[in-house]
């Protein structure tokens, strides 16, 4: 799909050209999970798969809104629509936009929009995070904002939290928002500041796998939720602000003051997973891109014994992936299904890839996608 085509499409949803067309990527973590809702370390990196907005304003306020695959003509939002609680479904993403910009401050008048996306849903990609920021960034270009884009980002997830109501972190807007072809991006959660890590894995005669599972558990949002829940009570029973705040050095005391073993376990993933990230950020940068496939293993063992979010099918590719001779596998993301991520020499990957889809078929699973990430850019004007 390309910017032309989104171009065309608006102009026969609306019978008239459209300003310009902005797109957004969605993501993939290499690691750092669960670390965002507890103001710590992440280190995702853009996928070439986006979202792409053509977009016009509108000077009465409103919302008109036309998706890709939609034969039916553009909905139209306006008034209460345009407020939490009263918009669902796929609507509620670009409408959570436009009133997070208005309750940040910022004077966004209406548009007509209409969204493409080859990023597949569902699969733990940061498909929604995608359509916040393009649709932001159109928005922002429109009424010429020129708004940060960690600003951006923060919008984004506010639309997210308090407009769709998932409690997620800022890891995916930020990601989708901010990286850099060629490079993971090394964001603190905390205070916003981030560094652009060089990761080539094609260029290192590597490839970094990934496979949809193409599954989702239906217990994925009360878990996400429950697990924010659980760090949160971690954190208060230490005596810290978030659970970032305890040193790897001070995780055996810290465990020791924790009664609960269910929490002690939240601890554990949380502050171990903060060091996973400072260990890959230092095998990247002393250019071991190979030492970075332990770690990501490492990091799944963590997130499916510890953080208890991983799955049958996750635990199975994660496992044939390294029995076949990859370097290193995990889930990304926030598990239940959706992806793993696989490194792997070039030169192996098409067994790696084979005896997955192996498995999968072995086991009577789904049969997963699989497809090689080039770190990719952020969100961007492309036409
Ligand atoms: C989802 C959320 C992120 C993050 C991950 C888990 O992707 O949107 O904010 O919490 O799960 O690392």
């Amino acid at each position: 799909m390309t910017a032309d085509a989104t171009a065309a499409a608006f102009t026969r949803a609306y019978g008239h050209a459209p300003d310009g067309v902005w797109a957004a990527p969605g993501r993939v973590n290499l690691i750092g999970e669960y670390t965002d809702v507890n103001e710590g370390f992440v280190l995702p990196f853009a996928l070439p798969h986006a979202v792409r907005v053509a977009a016009a304003p509108r000077a009465d306020g409103r919302l008109r809104l036309h998706f890709g695959d939609d034969p039916a003509g553009p909905t139209e939002l306006s008034g209460v629509d345009l407020t939490p609680g009263h918009t669902k479904g796929r609507p509620a993403y670009p409408a959570g936009v436009l009133w997070a910009l208005r309750e940040s401050g910022h004077t966004a008048g209406g548009a007509d929009l209409h969204l493409d996306s080859d990023v597949p849903p569902g699969a733990g990609l940061s498909s929604s995070a995608a359509v916040e920021c393009a649709v932001a960034l159109a928005l922002d270009a429109l009424y010429g904002l020129d708004l940060p884009r960690p600003e951006l980002a923060r919008i984004c997830r506010l639309a997210e939290n308090a407009f769709v109501g998932v409690p997620c972190g800022i890891m995916d807007q930020t990601a989708s928002a901010c990286c850099l072809a060629g490079h993971a991006l090394h964001l603190d959660t905390r205070d916003l500041t981030s560094r652009h890590i060089p990761f080539d894995p094609e260029g290192a005669g590597l490839r970094l796998l990934v496979v949809e599972t193409r599954v989702k558990h239906s217990l994925a949002d009360g878990a996400y939720a429950a697990r924010r829940a659980g760090c949160e009570a971690g954190a208060r029973a230490l005596g810290v602000r978030a659970l970032r705040d305890i040193p790897h050095e001070e995780l055996d005391s810290a465990l020791g003051r924790l009664p609960d073993p269910g929490v002690r376990a939240l601890v554990r993933h949380v502050v171990t997973e903060n060091a996973r990230v400072r260990e890959v950020v230092g095998h990247l940068e002393a250019g071991r891109p190979r030492a970075v496939g332990p770690v990501l293993t490492a990091g799944h063992a963590s997130l499916r014994d510890d953080f208890a979010v991983s799955c049958p099918e996750l635990d199975l590719a994660v496992a044939v992936a390294n029995e076949a001779g990859a370097l290193g596998a995990r889930m990304t993301g926030a598990g239940f299904g959706g992806s793993a991520v696989v490194l792997a020499e070039a030169g192996d990957a098409a067994a790696v890839t084979r005896a997955v889809r192996d498995s999968f078929a072995a086991a009577g699973h789904r049969e997963p996608a699989v497809f090689a990430a080039v770190p990719a850019d952020g969100a961007r004007r492309v036409a």
